[in-house]
């Protein structure tokens, strides 16, 4: 079925300037980005995104990094679109994501690893609903 996924090109990348080549490796692989916009997160909105991993021991590191400078928040759609979203980010930590994968060719460490995209369909929704008003997403 026709999905949409929640996508962040994270701080390590725009930094980097590297959103054309990760929105190439998105539409190479048939996923359309319905939805973009730039922008610099606060340590509340980083705080409540991430709200799942509040008792992990990188909570409070992830928020820092993830305020550390602007990213690139996207809604990408297509068939299957959560699952193919995470075969093309590969792994969380890039020393175990497939080569190829974006977080294979650009992540600099399990932290600073270049993408976020959702887990799942529901998480998916949550996700945009989070950042983008439905009159934002322009199929
Ligand atoms: P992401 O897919 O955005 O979801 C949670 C983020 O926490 C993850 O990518 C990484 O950026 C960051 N992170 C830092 N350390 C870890 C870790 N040990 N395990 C999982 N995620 C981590």
């Amino acid at each position: 079925a026709v999905e949409r996924t929640l996508s962040i090109i994270k701080p390590d990348a725009t930094r980097r300037n590297l959103t054309g080549k990760i929105n190439a490796v998105f539409e190479d692989s048939g996923l359309r980005i319905v939805a973009q916009k730039r922008a610099q997160l606060s340590p509340a909105q980083a705080g409540a995104f991430y709200a799942v991993h509040m008792e992990r021991p990188f909570y409070g590191d992830l928020v820092s990094f993830m305020t550390s400078g602007p990213v690139v928040i996207q809604v990408l759609e297509g068939e299957g679109a959560v699952a193919k979203n995470r075969e093309v980010m590969g792994a969380t930590d890039p020393k175990k994501a497939d080569a190829g994968t974006i977080r294979a060719q650009f992540a600099e460490s399990i932290e600073a690893n270049s993408v976020h995209g959702s887990d799942s369909a529901e998480n998916a929704a949550n996700e945009i609903r989070f950042f983008f008003a439905e009159t934002e997403i322009l199929p």
